[in-house]
């Protein structure tokens, strides 16, 4: 019970006190709240679900096919790694991770991204001393306290893949290629912007060319762009607002300014993709929002013209990250990775109208009437289920019909009908979902029955 506060008649009660007051009577009038998803969160419902395994199934096949292992980090890690790796001055890292102090003092933070994590394992479990490049393909949920809207939200999913310790051009063109091959596989079409961001020694001359052509130009600058050019210059070329926009056509082009090494890497990349009729387009803004890139960006956009004013977001983007592991401490090793978001390519699906494999429908659905059937149903269902059928059932439900309405709806491929009458007879009816064709076996035989029917115990 709350102490009571006493206070004299004519006096004027304190406001510390009309407060608690004030709490003490909602706190005892307070219904209970209906929850949500917190903003920009959104909950994967079963009619959903179809979409998330076509687009799984996909990468996972992908991986497979090209060589990439399976790979899970945690989803928290130290707030330092994506400092380190990512940058301080990012977005990312600045504005948008969901970092906290843990009960024993620890920082740490939902991952907002999964390559950091990827060199973070590779120098733990000394993977240097395994054949290189070592492949890896992830997928999981990515936290970014981003603005929510179209596109961006604050929890998301993401499958890459990553391969550390090759800085050969060959590998940068795989993934591209890899990548786009993925998402024509998804019934998507997609166009390929691809730069060139150099290493830090020809970047860093570029980046003085390019804070002398935006300082002379300081005053159109929006308030970003101005702390930009102090601590992250290339970003400018990255920004959207009305000022800013126009003035990157005049600015310095980095693919002028790359090393003999840059810039045949680069060409080298180019070269495979022609090879390999994979399309792109050269984008000289393209910079990235992430510090660890060197040489090779890319990002992946949907093709389809977009009506006037919508915002394009890229499906997928990555790039190679040759100094990476160093920074991290480990040993030098080049690498090169990519990332898809998977909200954003069934966001796409959906708005093609791509047709989308339905989910495995039941073998089997189990339909009883009567108290006696229910119970030689139970144990029937675990006979089924052990022979290596999908099975459903209308155990708590009463008529027939009813249970029948729902197999059809399941997509069920046979029906089973057990009654007051097949209990006694020793029997099961056979129903045929498709044809709706009815016939009666021995109650004992039925799984053999079944066997015959659908091969290997497999819905076909
Ligand atoms: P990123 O460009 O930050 O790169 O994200 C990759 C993809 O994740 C984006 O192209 C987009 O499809 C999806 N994505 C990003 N933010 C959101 C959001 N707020 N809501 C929905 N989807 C989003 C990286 O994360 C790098 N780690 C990629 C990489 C891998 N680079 C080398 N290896």
């Amino acid at each position: 019970m709350p102490k009571k506060v006493k206070i004299k008649k004519g006096v004027k009660k304190p406001r510390a006190v009309v407060k608690k007051q004030k709490k003490i009577k909602a706190a005892g009038s307070q219904k209970a709240r209906v929850f949500q998803t917190l903003r920009g969160m959104k909950d994967l419902l079963p009619g959903e679900y179809k979409y998330w395994h076509f687009v799984k199934n996909q990468a996972e096949n992908f991986s497979n096919n090209y060589g990439y292992e399976f790979i899970e980090t945690p989803i928290l890690e130290e707030t330092a790694l994506f400092n380190r790796a990512v940058g301080g001055e990012t977005d990312i890292v600045s504005k948008e991770m969901f970092s906290f102090v843990d009960q024993g003092g620890e920082h740490i933070c939902l991952r907002p991204e999964v390559t950091a994590s990827i060199a973070r394992a590779y120098i733990q479990h000394g993977m240097l001393n395994l054949p290189q490049p070592v492949k890896f393909f992830y997928s999981g949920p990515i936290f970014r306290r981003e603005r929510p809207q179209a596109g961006r939200l604050r929890s998301f999913h993401q499958f890459g893949f990553e391969a550390l310790g090759d800085g050969n051009a060959v590998i940068d063109a795989e993934i591209i290629f890899l990548t786009y091959n993925l998402i024509q596989s998804l019934g998507l079409k997609t166009n390929v912007q691809i730069n060139s961001i150099g290493c830090p020694k020809c970047r860093e001359s570029y980046k003085n060319k390019l804070v002398n052509y935006y300082r002379d130009r300081r005053s159109s600058l929006c308030e970003d762009c101005k702390k930009r050019l102090v601590k992250n210059p290339l970003r400018m070329l990255d920004c959207k607002e009305g000022g800013c926009e126009p003035l990157k056509e005049g600015a310095p082009q980095i693919v002028d300014y790359l090393c003999d090494e840059c810039k045949n890497h680069f060409v080298r990349v180019l070269e495979y993709l022609d090879d390999a009729a994979v399309p792109y387009n050269l984008n000289p803004y393209l910079v990235r929002g992430l510090d660890y890139y060197t040489k090779t960006v890319f990002e992946f956009f949907p093709e389809e013209n977009q009506s006037a004013g919508q915002k394009v977001e890229a499906l997928g983007a990555g790039g190679r990250y040759d100094n990476l592991v160093e920074t991290l401490g480990g040993r030098p090793t080049p690498a090169c990775g990519v990332a898809l978001g998977v909200e954003r390519l069934i966001t796409k699906i959906k708005e093609t109208n791509v047709e989308v494999p339905p989910l495995t429908p039941p073998d089997i659905f189990l339909a009883q009437l009567g108290e006696q059937a229910r119970k030689k149903s139970f144990a029937l269902i675990e006979d089924l289920r052990r022979a290596g059928f999908y099975i459903t059932h209308g155990l708590t439900k009463e008529g027939l019909k009813k249970q029948l309405e729902i197999a059809n709806k399941l997509g069920a491929r046979y029906a089973l009908l057990l009654g007051q009458k097949e209990v006694l007879d020793g029997t099961i009816i056979i129903r045929d979902m498709e044809g709706g064709s009815q016939e009666i076996a021995d109650f004992v035989k039925i799984v053999q029955e079944m066997k015959k029917k659908l091969t290997n115990g497999i819905a076909k």
